[in-house]
């Protein structure tokens, strides 16, 4: 078992974990995996490559050749820039229809297995906060810090309205709670690393709280947890209103 603290923060879409997930790395110092842009990638680079995304053993072969570079942003919404096969994709693998690509080649057994080896690889010195679906439950099962975000479906279409809205894309309010219903029915009820929360996980519902809120909850998860002492700052960080 390695001795590398690891903080998960699983949950649905548009539950804040992004938001919490760097405000925790610009508190700890620690390294994050988005493994969500994991799946964008290989959903991307299946439309790419003009395969059909259902073709498990073609997609799954992608997966693990994937060409993939990720870089802290200089400037913008974005935390990341993220590279595929050298050509830049920060945005083009956060549109809804890229969502719903990498929720469809997430759904394939051989493709979650393809990518866990490189989602251990982010597991470095001083410690990581791993964010997505099956990160406390699968992938680092051994974490000393789990967190289940959550919020209702209309509070997290509400959430990623505003998100779009301000990036200037064209979005319906309705449709994206069709699909952040339809998504989240996908990854909870598919038979591989389904979104359930681990048993050892702390559940918030960010519904009704500001990004701050969550921030000091999760804080207080992690100082009654073993991870205070390893090398994490406990002064406060700022953060910005709303999740
Ligand atoms: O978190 P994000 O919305 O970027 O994830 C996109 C999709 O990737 C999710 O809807 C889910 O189907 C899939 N995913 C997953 N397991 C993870 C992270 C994401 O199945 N650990």
């Amino acid at each position: 078992m390695s001795e590398i603290k690891v903080i998960t923060i699983d949950g649905p879409s548009g539950a804040g974990k992004g938001a919490v997930t760097q405000t925790l790395a610009a508190r700890t110092g620690f390294h994050v995996l988005d493994s969500g842009a994991l799946y964008r990638l290989v959903g991307l680079a299946a439309r790419q490559s003009g395969l059909d995304l259902l073709s498990e053993d073609a997609v799954a072969s992608l997966a693990r050749g994937l060409d993939i570079a990720f870089e802290p942003a200089k400037a913008g919404p974005e935390p990341l820039t993220i590279w595929l096969s050298g050509r830049e994709v920060t945005h083009q693998i956060r549109t809804d229809e890229a969502g719903v690509d990498a929720s469809t080649v997430a759904a394939l057994p051989k493709v979650r297995d393809a990518l866990g080896d490189l989602q251990l690889s982010f597991r470095k010195p001083p410690g990581l906060i791993a964010d997505g679906r099956d990160m406390g439950t699968v992938v680092f099962k051994d974490a000393q810090v789990k967190i289940f975000l959550t919020a209702s479906a209309s509070v997290r279409a509400d959430r990623r309205y505003n998100q779009l809205k301000t990036k200037g894309m064209d979005v319906s309010l309705a449709d994206l709670l069709d699909s952040i219903s339809a998504r989240d029915a996908r990854d909870s009820n598919r038979s591989t690393s389904p979104l359930v929360p681990a048993e050892d996980a702390t559940i918030i519902d960010s519904s009704d709280l500001s990004l701050a809120q969550v921030h000091a909850r999760v804080w207080s998860v992690i100082e009654n947890s073993d991870l205070i002492g390893a090398n994490v700052n406990a002064d406060e960080v700022e953060t910005t209103d709303g999740p």
